[in-house]
């Protein structure tokens, strides 16, 4: 670990003791007794050894009795990024999971999503969910709202006001027979979507961008799309989306759009497809449309917890991987019955294994590969890894403190003799922890939790 030193501000923060993080080329990394300082900004302004504490702090000017020194048990990881969650479907998470997707949809979801019209019970909602998932280590969310624009900027505001780092998407729908009052017009679409862009970039949010979000090719016309594909185009933004998630929805995006060869072509055709774009599921990709993704800059959000409790798929997840396309993890609340994304580290784990009892020859995602597609990988399919992802001087200081040992926590800790306790450390939190032993979570270097504005109601 070399001591490097980045061009930022005064240091606020120095922390010692265990970092753990992922890079492109390691995927679990693990610095003993580390120094890391945060500058005025929030940004990681250097990370050097302990033993040089002294050096440091000349060099950036901190007092070494002001290092905030980490407990036996502790370790810092970068915080987690959950890029696809419906922020607005939080509401009934963990119910409703008796139905394949498209009747789901019909029965549930558009019914549900149809109400935060009233921006009272929308307030409410999202700000449960912004709580929720901070307290669960998501610093980062990329969100589908609904249709409506107001509703859709509280929910920027909300993130903002608790400090989550968030991508807000209002959702463009303009196809729904089943509950009819919930769709738009092409031209309500495209008026709203541009309302809630120029609003919400107008607040100047620091941690919070608007993305251009179909709901899915079944939810739109050509129209709707081709309009999208230019608003996001010409505003440099993010776009998110659906593909190819079940069986059924395939058959019904071939009646609907029979001049397209695959699905990803539909996107592909409105310029939806991007090195912004982030397309959650993909279970029945072929490797034709993952070349696309790949030559695009497209990227998937793995969302297995959904994918199971909808009968959806099972995304081979190594296979995205060997076509080097993006991916992160995503909780796709509420197709997923969980909000926390240490659920879509164990889902991803299962859903590879998986793979490899039906075919011993699919190789496994290691437990290594999975914290990665959950920091730095969330990070790398949101385009964000030049901000957040891992401990790399000059990004933001996005970070959970975790403590293994934490007090009422799941963790009983074990004196195994042949394993250092530190060795122990990486695997056994994300597979055995919750948000008990998230002790302290960081976004852009400022404490977000624990927070007295975070009591859960
Ligand atoms: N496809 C279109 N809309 C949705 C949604 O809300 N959830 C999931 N899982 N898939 C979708
Ligand atoms: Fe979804």
């Amino acid at each position: 670990m070399a001591n490097s030193e980045g061009s930022s501000g005064p240091v606020t923060h120095v922390f010692r003791g265990t970092f753990i993080h992922s890079t492109p080329e390691t995927a679990l990394q693990v610095l003993e007794d580390a120094l890391l300082g945060v500058d005025t900004a929030g940004k990681i302004s250097f990370i050097g050894k302990g033993e040089n504490l002294l050096e440091l702090s000349q060099k950036f000017g901190f007092n070494p009795s002001d290092v905030n020194q980490l407990a036996q048990h502790e370790f810092f990881m970068p915080g987690m990024i959950d890029t696809h969650i419906h922020a607005s479907q939080y509401s009934y998470a963990g119910t409703a999971l008796d139905m394949p997707l498209l009747q789901w949809l019909n029965t549930y979801t558009f019914p549900v999503e149809s109400h935060f019209k009233d921006l009272e019970f929308a307030k409410k909602v999202y700000t449960q969910v912004v709580k929720r998932t901070l307290r669960n280590g998501t610093t980062t969310a990329c969100y589908f709202a609904t249709i409506h624009t107001d509703a859709s900027l509280l929910l920027g505001q909300i993130a903002n006001d608790f400090g989550q780092r968030a991508l807000v998407g209002k959702v463009c729908m303009d196809r729904n027979n089943s509950v009819k009052h919930y769709r738009e017009t092409v031209q309500e679409s495209v008026d709203e979507t541009h309302r809630f862009i120029k609003e919400l970039l107008n607040k100047k949010y620091p941690l919070v961008k608007p993305v251009v979000t179909p709901r899915f090719a079944p939810s739109c016309t050509e129209a709707l799309l081709e309009q999208l594909g230019t608003i996001a185009k010409n505003n440099n933004l993010h776009i998110q989306s659906h593909i190819s998630e079940n069986i059924d929805e395939l058959k019904l995006v071939k009646e609907l759009f029979p001049d397209s060869e695959t699905y990803t072509d539909i996107y592909h055709k409105f310029n939806l497809l991007t090195d912004k774009t982030i397309m959650a599921h993909g279970c029945h990709l072929s490797d034709k449309e993952l070349t696309v993704f790949r030559e695009t800059g497209t990227s998937l959000s793995h969302c297995p917890n959904s994918n199971v409790s909808l009968c959806s798929g099972i995304l081979d997840a190594r296979n995205v991987l060997n076509h080097k396309v993006k991916l992160g993890l995503g909780t796709d609340v509420a197709g997923g019955y969980s909000s926390s994304i240490l659920d879509a580290v164990r889902r991803t784990l299962d859903a590879s294994k998986v793979l490899t009892i039906q075919n011993p020859q699919h190789q496994t995602l290691t437990f290594e590969e999975v914290f990665r597609l959950a920091t730095l990988g969330g990070s790398q399919a949101l385009s964000l890894d030049d901000q957040i992802g891992n401990f790399e001087i000059g990004k933001d200081f996005d970070a959970l403190r975790v403590n293994v040992a934490a007090r009422g926590g799941p963790i009983d800790l074990h004196k195994v003799d042949h394993l250092t306790s530190y060795s122990l450390f990486p695997p056994i939190c994300p597979l055995k922890g919750d948000d008990r032993n998230i002790v302290e979570v960081f976004v852009a270097g400022r404490k977000v939790v624990p927070c007295e504005d975070l009591a859960l109601e």
